[in-house]
């Protein structure tokens, strides 16, 4: 892991508003996202995905650092008609740092 959690967790409140991580976590619009590396994508079982992040999924995409990269860089690029309807994160630092936080919620 290259990214710096502390500043990652300042990244995580422009998902915040769509995404919850912890203990207490619930889907919202979009999928908790706990465990979510070494994941297949759109695997949690109880969440309303796209039919795009699904057949990606089935298709082989898992997270890892590098395909989390991609996707917050461009969503719609990476899995096209996602409805993940965010921008992306243009600075690599950024991608890096929130990626080093999910990452603390992963596994363990
Ligand atoms: C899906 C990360 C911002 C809404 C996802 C997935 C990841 C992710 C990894 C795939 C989950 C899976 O396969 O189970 C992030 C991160 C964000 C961010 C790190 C901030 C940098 C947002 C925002 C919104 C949003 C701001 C709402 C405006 C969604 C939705 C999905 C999703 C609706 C499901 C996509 C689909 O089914 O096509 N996000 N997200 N996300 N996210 Fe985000």
């Amino acid at each position: 892991v290259t990214g710096d959690p502390e500043h990652g967790q300042q990244v995580w409140k422009k998902c915040a508003i769509c995404h919850m991580m912890g203990p207490d976590a619930r889907h919202r619009v979009g999928p908790v996202l706990n465990n979510i590396m070494s994941a297949r994508a759109g695997g949690k079982t109880d969440y309303r995905y796209s039919k795009a992040m699904t057949a990606a999924g089935q298709d082989g995409l898992h997270w890892t650092e590098d395909t989390l990269d991609g996707f917050l860089q461009a969503p719609k690029s990476m899995v096209p008609r996602t409805k993940m309807s965010f921008r992306g994160l243009k600075s690599a630092g950024d991608r890096a740092d929130v990626i080093a936080y999910i990452g603390l919620f992963s596994g363990g």
